[in-house]
């Protein structure tokens, strides 16, 4: 039954879009309430009138054409309907004006929405047009655009539409929840990229910050770390001097996802991609924030750091102490930290120490250069006494130029996560630097070890392995008899006893200049202790934590031996 009706659907959306599928509308000829503009080329939107269900208005938007649940991307005059319900509103209007002027007006020709063109439009004969990627552009004779429904989402991000600033156009491009889901009015929920410092996206929910997506880190927001593991899709971060935004688009048509902004949840604001799963034909949640206790926005207060993994979830920075212990003990952590020891910033003793995994803190007031590398960040941050860290800008860049954001003052609103994350430099007093680490540090470096006897534990299975073989194979050969094993392992066997020694553990080699670089010269900060192998370092390489140990004596070949 509901697959008969689901079939006759889809028939006369197939009937209906071939019988008068127009993507126009020019002046003289709008579009009527009974009416819909489908766009051309693939065909993926509609745009037409329509009342949300509990509602008694009627407004323009756009939805999927193909996906047979109706889901409404996008409204043109949200705040601003055509009374009634759209069955008796088939006389209301879209229209487009001579000069470029788009309009909504009721059956009696009243307007009850207008979009001025921007200034030097308006030359000549004006159209509106639903373009192939959803956005209704109004053009002029000339081809100038004089307005767009990109540059004023509602509160879904489709494919190929923006979140944040077009210095160009000044069009300020957020994401407002829909008051409820039968009123697409703006509500107090509103997505926007803050461009100030290095830009990052907040999510408000009045006047309260409900949600930072922390910057972008040159592949991912660092707040959204897992969108490294999102298949078919391709994220665009612009920061210059003609915008700051944010967009995706998909690498497959077939895939529709989109990007929501909703007033639900329990910090009053939620942001969710859905995906249409064909198969199921139902959306299916993608991704969502905030997440957990620590996407709360600075919950541990200054200088605190969030882990949600740990109890109780917020401890402070390495070298800094509650501001008020009594006040964290009760877990009311809105003072944060201080510092143990003061700075000693003129006498250049002070050093960094290395937190990894982090969301960095918040970047409205950092000072941020896409062309210094680490190392040159590193000096800056020593040689200013008011930067209290400093972190990769763009991991997306060759070593050397992944760029340096740098912090003064409190760090607010900083997290780890499990696996993902930055590498942050949170500068230390000389005392505090040689203090013990902090839970998650010391959780990490019981990972590490764990990690390190692995290793060694399999280093030696697999150089007594090789030894017991390639006696035998010695044997073998004096007795004359053929050796069992020939071809690719006997080659790989030459190859790697041209190049080294021991085990061959199939493992990637670094050079002495990478190694050094991701030690930082072989630092005593990144030094873990030694091992049977030699000294024991941590590394930074992306966002991964090697480990690499060396044989002190005997050749110089130096490699990874297990990534944590
Ligand atoms: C819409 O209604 C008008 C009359 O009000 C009618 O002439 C027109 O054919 C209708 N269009 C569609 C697509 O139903
Ligand atoms: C819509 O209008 C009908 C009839 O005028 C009325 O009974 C109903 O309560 C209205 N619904 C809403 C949500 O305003
Ligand atoms: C249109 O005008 C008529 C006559 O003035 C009025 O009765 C009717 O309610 C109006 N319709 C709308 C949708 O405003
Ligand atoms: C964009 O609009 C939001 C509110 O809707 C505002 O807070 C923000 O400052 C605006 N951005 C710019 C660059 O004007
Ligand atoms: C917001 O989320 C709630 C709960 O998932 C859902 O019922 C509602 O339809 C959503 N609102 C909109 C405007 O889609
Ligand atoms: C995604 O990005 C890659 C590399 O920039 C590009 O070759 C590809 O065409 C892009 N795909 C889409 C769907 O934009
Ligand atoms: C897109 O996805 C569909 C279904 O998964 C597949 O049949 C098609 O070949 C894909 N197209 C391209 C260009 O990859
Ligand atoms: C440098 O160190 C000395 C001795 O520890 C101390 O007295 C002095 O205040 C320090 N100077 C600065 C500028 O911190
Ligand atoms: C980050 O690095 C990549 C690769 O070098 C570059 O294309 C991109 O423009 C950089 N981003 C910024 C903001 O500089
Ligand atoms: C020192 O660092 C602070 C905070 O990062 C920054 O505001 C200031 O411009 C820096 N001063 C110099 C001379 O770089």
């Amino acid at each position: 039954m509901a697959s008969h009706q689901l079939l006759l659907f889809q028939l006369l959306l197939l009937l209906s879009s071939a019988s008068h599928a127009r993507d126009t509308i020019s002046p003289g000829q709008p579009l009527r309430g009974n009416d819909t503009l489908v766009s051309p080329g693939a065909g993926s939107y509609v745009l037409g009138f329509f009342t949300p269900p509990g509602s008694n208005n009627t407004y323009v938007g756009l939805w999927y054409a193909k996906v047979p649940v109706r889901t409404v991307v996008w409204v043109a005059n949200r705040a601003d309907p055509v009374p009634g319900p759209v069955e008796r509103n088939a006389r209301a209007t879209l229209s487009v004006s001579a000069d470029c002027t788009l309009s909504v007006a009721d059956a009696n020709s009243t307007v009850v929405w207008s979009a001025p063109p921007a200034p030097g439009a308006g030359a000549g004969r004006c159209t509106a047009r639903l373009l192939d990627s959803g956005n209704l552009v109004v053009s002029d004779a000339s081809g100038h655009v004089a307005w767009q429904g990109f540059d004023h989402p509602t509160d879904t991000l489709i494919p190929g539409m923006r979140v944040g600033m077009d210095f160009g156009t000044g069009a300020n491009m957020t994401l407002t929840a829909w008051t409820s889901p039968s009123d697409p009015s703006p509500g107090p929920v509103v997505a926007v990229m803050d461009t100030t410092g290095d830009p990052e996206v907040f999510i408000w929910n009045g006047a309260e910050k409900v949600w930072r997506s922390g910057p972008w880190d040159g592949l991912q927001f660092t707040g959204v770390p897992d969108t490294a593991t999102y298949m078919g899709f391709n994220f665009s971060f612009v920061n210059s001097a003609k915008e700051v935004s944010y967009s995706f688009q998909v690498a497959n048509s077939s895939i529709v996802s989109r990007l929501t902004l909703n007033s639900t949840g329990a910090a009053g604001g939620l942001l969710q991609r859905w995906t249409w799963v064909w198969a199921a034909g139902a959306w299916n949640m993608y991704w969502y924030a905030p997440k957990d206790q620590c996407d709360a926005v600075n919950q541990c207060g200054p200088n605190g750091v969030c882990d949600p993994n740990s109890l109780p979830v917020c401890e402070c920075l390495r070298g800094f102490a509650p501001r008020s212990p009594e006040a964290w003990a009760l877990r009311d952590n809105r003072g944060g930290c201080a510092r143990a020891t003061p700075l000693d910033c003129g006498n250049g003793t002070d050093g960094f120490a290395l937190m990894a995994h982090a969301k960095v803190p918040d970047t409205t007031a950092a000072v941020v250069d896409y062309r210094a590398g680490l190392a040159e960040c590193a000096q800056r941050c020593q040689r200013n006494c008011s930067c209290t860290a400093y972190a990769n800008a763009n991991l997306s860049g060759a070593p050397g130029h992944r760029g340096c954001v740098m912090w003064g003052g409190a760090l607010e609103d900083l997290r780890v996560f499990p696996n993902f994350g930055q590498d942050l430099y949170v500068r230390l007093a000389a005392a505090d630097l040689d203090a013990a680490p902090s839970k998650s540090e010391k959780k990490a470096h019981v990972i590490i070890a764990v990690a390190v006897s692995i290793c060694a534990l399999a280093a030696i299975i697999a150089l007594v392995g090789f030894f017991w073989w390639r006696r035998k194979r010695t044997r073998a050969r004096q007795s004359g008899a053929p050796s069992k094993w020939s071809g690719v392992l006997h080659s790989r066997t030459l190859t790697s006893e041209g190049t080294s020694h021991g085990a061959d553990l199939d493992l990637p080699i670094y050079d002495l200049e990478t190694i050094a670089e991701a030690t930082q010269g072989f630092s005593a900060d990144n030094k873990l202790g030694e091992g049977g192998y030699g000294p024991v370092y941590k590394v930074l390489k992306f966002q991964k934590q090697f480990i690499s140990s060396f044989e002190a004596s005997g050749n110089r070949h130096f490699r990874s031996c297990k990534e944590v």
